[in-house]
C-alpha cells in the first residue's frame, strides 16, 4: 500500500505561482523598506521556550509549538520576531550605531485554529526602530507601513491604521471609571469589544467580572467603536470625560501625522490595544477599511523589553505585517499583478537533428560576466530557454516561444545552419534577421535587438 501525505495543517507549499506572488510581497517589502534606510536582519527560527514566555503575553505562549532537544533544553519555533530582535539588541547595544533601524522577514509559526487570514506557519515582516527617543520613530513607522500598501496598490479607502496609546488610555481610564487593578481587564474587554453583540457583551463582562459601573462604561465604548467609520459623537463624549493631558496628546499626535501628509490613512481608535504583553505606549493596527478580514499588521511602542533582556533602557516601536491577510486583501482589491513568473528573454527554437546547438547557445546566452576589479557581475546573462518538445517544425514551436512572453527567438534551422548563420526573430515587431551561428557573438546579437525596444 502507498502511503500518502499531506502538508500539515495551517502550512502552505509553495507551487511555482504562489511562489512567484511570495517573492512579489516579500520583495516589495524589501524594497520599501531599504528605501526608508531600515537595514535587513534574521535570526534563528526556533529560540529557547523561556525567551517567549518573558514577555509576550499567555496568548502567543499557549500557541506556541515547542520541544526538546536532546539535551533536554526547552525550544520553541518563533511565533514572532519581536523576542529575537530584542534578544540581539540586547546582546550587542554597545556597539550598534544608533538609531537602530532593522527589518526583517522571517518564517513565524503560531499553533493557532486555521482560518481565513490565520494559518500555523506565515512569513511575516517586521519593521523596527529603536534608540531613538523622538517621535519620529512613530512617523517613520507609519509612513513606511502606508508606502508599502500604496506600492502594493492599495489606497487610503482600502485601509486604516487604527492607533491608540496605552499609557494614554490607562491615564483615561483609571481617571474615569476602571480601578486600577482591573486595567489589565478592561484592556482584555476593549480588545474584543469591536467583535462582539450586546449578549457576547454581557458573557465577557461576566467572564472578567465587571462591576455594573465599568458595563455601562465599556457600552458607551462599544457604540463608539462599532458603528463605521466610527462614531464620532461617541467618542468626544467618552473623551470629553478623560484628562486634559491626554486629550492634548491625542490631538498633537493627530496633527504631527497629518503634517507629514499621513492624516488620512490614520484615525484614533479605543479599540485599539494589542494582545501582546510588551507594548507601552503608543499601538497601531492595519485593518481592511472594506471587509472584515482580520489586521493587516500591528505593532506599538516596547520601551521596556531591551531592559527585560538585559540590555540597557532603550526606546523601541516597529510593527509586522503578515502575509496571508495581505494577499487575501491585494487579491480581493484585484491588484496584484496577474503575471507574476518572470518571462524569458529569449526562445531558442530548433529544427536540427543534434541538440548539441541549441545547449553551446544557451550556455552562450545564460552566462554572465565577472568584473573582479569591482567584485559584481557586469553584464548579467539573459534568461534563455529552449523547447523542450520532440518536434522540430518550428512553426510548431513558434506559439510556444510567443506565449512564453520572450521579446526575441533564436531560430536554428538546418539552410541556415549551413551558411554558419541562425536567424534572430522579434516576437515583439515581427521582424527577422540573420546572425552569426557562434555561440558568443550570436549572443551579443540578440542583447542588441533586446535593447532595440
Ligand atoms: P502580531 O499582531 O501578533 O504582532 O502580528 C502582526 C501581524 O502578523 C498580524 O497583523 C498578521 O498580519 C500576522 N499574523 C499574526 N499571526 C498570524 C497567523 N497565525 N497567520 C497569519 N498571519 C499572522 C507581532 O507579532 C509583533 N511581534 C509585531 C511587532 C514587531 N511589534 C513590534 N515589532
Amino acid at each position: 500500500m502507498k502511503n500518502t501525505f499531506q502538508a500539515p495543517k495551517g502550512t502552505r507549499d509553495f507551487m511555482p505561482e504562489a511562489m512567484a506572488v511570495r517573492r512579489y510581497i516579500e520583495e516589495t517589502w524589501r524594497r520599501v523598506s531599504v528605501r526608508h534606510g531600515f537595514l535587513e536582519v534574521d535570526g534563528p527560527t526556533f529560540e529557547s521556550l523561556e525567551l517567549y514566555k518573558v514577555k509576550s503575553g499567555d496568548e502567543i505562549v499557549s500557541q506556541l509549538f515547542s520541544f526538546r532537544d536532546r539535551g533536554d533544553r526547552e525550544l520553541a519555533l518563533r511565533p514572532e520576531f519581536t523576542p529575537t530582535l530584542a534578544r540581539m539588541v540586547a546582546a550587542q547595544a554597545q556597539g550598534l550605531p544608533r538609531p537602530i533601524k532593522w527589518f526583517s522577514i522571517p518564517r513565524c509559526y503560531r499553533a493557532e485554529q486555521p482560518q481565513k487570514g490565520r494559518l500555523r506557519e506565515f512569513i511575516q515582516w517586521n519593521v523596527d526602530f529603536l534608540a531613538d527617543p523622538t517621535p519620529r520613530c512613530e512617523q517613520e513607522c507609519l509612513m513606511l507601513c502606508i508606502e508599502t500598501l500604496r506600492e502594493f496598490g492599495l489606497q487610503a479607502g482600502d485601509f486604516r491604521i487604527g492607533w491608540n496609546n496605552r499609557d494614554w488610555l490607562t491615564q483615561a481610564l483609571t481617571s474615569t471609571f476602571v480601578a486600577p487593578e482591573r486595567v489589565g481587564d478592561a484592556y482584555f474587554i476593549l480588545d474584543r469589544l469591536a467583535k462582539l453583540d450586546a449578549a457576547g457583551r454581557r458573557e465577557l463582562y461576566a467572564q472578567r467580572q465587571c462591576p455594573p459601573r465599568e458595563q455601562s462604561q465599556f457600552d458607551l465604548f462599544a457604540a463608539a467603536i462599532s458603528s463605521e467609520p466610527a462614531a464620532p459623537d461617541a467618542l468626544m463624549q467618552i473623551m470629553s470625560t478623560w484628562p486634559q493631558e491626554v486629550r492634548d496628546g491625542i490631538k498633537a499626535f493627530e496633527s504631527r501625522i497629518a503634517d507629514i501628509g499621513l492624516g488620512e490613512y490614520c484615525r484614533f481608535d479605543l479599540s485599539v490595544v494589542r494582545g501582546l504583553a510588551y507594548y507601552t505606549g503608543f499601538v497601531f493596527e492595519v485593518l481592511d477599511a472594506k471587509s472584515h478580514n482580520r489586521a493587516m499588521a500591528g505593532g506599538g511602542r516596547y520601551d521596556r523589553l531591551i531592559e527585560t533582556f538585559g540590555g540597557p533602557s532603550m526606546p523601541a516601536i516597529g510593527f509586522g505585517m503578515g502575509d496571508v491577510v495581505l494577499e487575501i486583501v491585494l487579491r480581493e482589491r484585484g491588484v496584484l499583478p496577474r503575471q507574476l513568473l518572470s518571462a524569458p528573454d529569449v526562445f531558442v527554437l530548433s529544427a536540427l537533428p543534434d541538440e548539441q546547438p541549441v545547449q553551446q547557445i544557451l550556455m552562450a546566452l545564460r552566462r554572465s560576466t565577472w568584473d573582479s576589479a569591482s567584485q559584481r557581475v557586469a553584464q548579467a546573462g539573459l534568461h534563455a530557454v529552449a523547447s523542450y518538445k520532440a518536434t522540430r517544425n518550428i512553426g510548431k514551436l513558434l506559439p510556444e516561444a510567443v506565449a512564453s512572453g520572450a521579446r526575441v527567438a533564436v531560430i536554428l534551422a538546418p539552410e541556415e545552419l549551413a551558411r554558419g548563420v541562425a536567424k534572430i526573430k522579434n516576437l515583439i515587431t515581427r521582424t527577422e534577421r540573420e546572425a552569426p551561428l557562434e555561440a558568443a557573438a550570436l549572443a551579443a546579437q540578440v542583447r542588441a535587438e533586446l535593447q532595440s525596444g
